[in-house]
């Protein structure tokens, strides 16, 4: 299972923003929105071994299931309609239970630190950054069951470095150029699809 956790600093947590406006009026949604799908979407299909986990402004958590998930278009505006419609449902989150909007989405009522903790032992945290270790020296086996996080536009905070120093402080590069994060996932795909380039 790979899992991803995208950090949106400035995605809305009500449902009150429009599907027109993605990149302005609801915080880069757009470009959130294409990480899910780079997580996800293949030419035919879903990637059914990941999971993402998008934090909205450290309130609620977005989790995307691909083992379940339906109605997961490769455009940007269909996929902020099903984080909208996760965060109608919001008020369903009753502590630790999530609200269950959709097939394979669940929202919880925690922020970054409470899904690090909840999903901590699934697999090593790996922080994916331009500074970070090379991937080619880490290796594709190290990392086939890692949880790597993201940050959106901007840096992650002083707060959230600390956060994930307590959970290893691992940190990935995944090549010399600052990419967008879909990017970076599909980067990250691609190195572990092909066992670190050994596999085509
Ligand atoms: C658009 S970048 C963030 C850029 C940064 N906040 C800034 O504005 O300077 C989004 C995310 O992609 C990932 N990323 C980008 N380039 C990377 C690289 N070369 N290696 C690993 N991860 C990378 C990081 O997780 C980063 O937080």
């Amino acid at each position: 299972m790979r899992q991803f956790v995208l950090i949106g600093h400035d995605v809305p947590t009500t449902p009150e923003f429009s599907l027109d406006d993605l990149a302005g009026g609801a915080g880069r949604l757009d470009a959130l929105c294409r990480s899910i799908t780079a997580a996800f979407v293949t030419s035919h299909g879903i990637r059914e071994d990941v999971r993402v986990h998008l934090i909205a402004r450290d309130e609620y958590t977005i989790t995307f299931d691909g083992r379940e998930l339906q109605r997961l278009n490769p455009d940007e505006r269909s996929t902020a309609a099903l984080v909208r419609k996760a965060l109608e449902h919001r008020e369903d989150a009753i502590g630790a239970l999530p609200a269950e909007p959709s097939p394979g989405i669940e929202l919880y009522r925690r922020g970054f630190e409470g899904t690090l903790e909840a999903i901590a032992d699934d697999g090593p945290i790996v922080q994916l950054h331009e500074d970070g270790d090379a991937v080619v020296d880490v290796g594709a086996e190290a990392l086939a069951d890692s949880i790597f996080v993201l940050s959106d536009h901007r840096d992650v905070t002083d707060a959230e470095a600390a956060l994930l120093e307590g959970f290893g402080d691992q940190r990935l590069r995944l090549g010399p150029e600052l990419l967008h994060a879909d990017q970076a996932i599909t980067v990250a795909h691609h190195y572990l699809d092909t066992d670190g380039y050994e596999r085509f």
